[in-house]
């Protein structure tokens, strides 16, 4: 089986970060938003990938092709119309083989083992509080019955994740031809969903599987819950002589704390200095350099250099002093 992964997004609510880094190449819980996703498909046995790139796509064909030895397929998306458009771009490379589709920006903790054995298609799906962000499904009997692209009024609250297991990819393609050659956009875009809706109307049975573990990358406070949620699940437990470390953390081998209190929640990345501070709750990337600082719910990019300092003071007796 085939994985298709697009990936050409620009990751503008993540900016600074994304003006050097595309959003999957920033780490969380100690490697890239990418390499969740990647490790998670070899897990379930699949060797082939389809990656569509855009912005900023060479250095996510680097990031890939240096660090895993499956096979990729690189095909830039060069313009933006939508994840419909993403995905048809690629269809010379749909075959009778199953395929499935994985959205780039979020980092999925699901079981798929049983999926991927199915007679049937099947959408991962969550049920949300607010699902007009999002593909919503009507499922009747087991099967969906209807999809509909982020509706003003949802007749459900079961959302469409990002994960879609398709059985039949040429029928998907075909759909998305018709979709791209007669126009047919939704909210100004070529929608993966409308395709979906047309197999279904040409007697494709969907399935849904739940997804429980679904954690979106998109925003700074979003990348840092989603560093939390995940370093409670992966987490190992590390000693620095003249630190504490105070779990769940990741600190990678090469990192060099000194004199510093690490955690809870505290991704430090490779070649990363964290010297006289106390970091938690926060993400520091490859070699940056954090001395004197008390940090929280922060991102700091990687080679970035911040430094504070302890401060001197000389307070008397019922003096109130707030440096807030
Ligand atoms: C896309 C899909 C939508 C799905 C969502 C999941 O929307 O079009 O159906 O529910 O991903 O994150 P986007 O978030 O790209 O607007």
């Amino acid at each position: 089986m085939k994985a298709l992964i697009p990936v050409a997004g620009v990751g503008s609510r993540l900016r600074p970060h994304t003006y050097t880094l595309p959003k999957v190449l920033l780490n969380v819980a100690g490697k890239p938003i990418i390499g969740h996703i990647i490790d998670k498909i070899i897990e379930e046995g699949i060797r082939e990938a389809i990656i569509i790139v855009g912005y900023l796509g060479d250095m996510i064909e680097e990031y890939l092709t240096k660090n895993y030895d499956i096979k990729f397929t690189f095909i830039e998306q060069e313009e933006r119309l939508g994840l419909g458009h993403a995905v048809w771009i690629a269809r010379d490379h749909a075959t009778e083989e199953p395929m499935l589709i994985i959205l780039g920006d979020t980092v999925f903790e699901v079981d798929f083992k049983d999926v991927l054995k199915r007679e049937y298609s099947s959408l991962g799906v969550k049920s949300v509080d607010d699902p007009r962000r999002f593909g919503v499904a009507e499922v009747e009997n087991g099967f969906i019955s209807k999809l509909i692209e982020k509706p003003e009024t949802p007749t459900t609250n079961l959302a469409v994740v990002g994960l879609y297991y398709i059985k039949h990819p040429k029928l998907l393609m075909q759909c998305l031809d018709e979709e791209v050659k007669n126009n047919i956009r939704t909210k100004g875009e070529y929608q993966l969903t409308d395709a979906l809706q047309m197999m279904i109307d040409r007697g494709e049975k969907f399935t849904t599987f739940p997804v429980d573990g679904w954690y979106d990358c998109g925003k700074p406070e979003t990348l840092l819950s989603t560093n939390e949620k995940l370093l409670m699940s992966k987490s190992r437990n590390r000693t620095i002589h003249g630190s504490v470390i105070t779990p769940p953390v990741f600190i990678a081998e090469s990192a060099k704390i000194e004199n510093s209190v690490i955690g809870p929640y505290a991704t430090i990345a490779s070649g990363a200095v964290i010297k006289d501070s106390i970091v938690q709750s926060s993400i520091i990337g490859d070699g940056a350099k954090v001395e004197g600082m008390l940090l929280n719910e922060s991102i700091v990019g990687n080679n970035a250099i911040i430094m504070g300092k302890f401060r001197k003071i000389n307070v008397g007796d019922s003096s109130e002093v707030d440096f807030r």
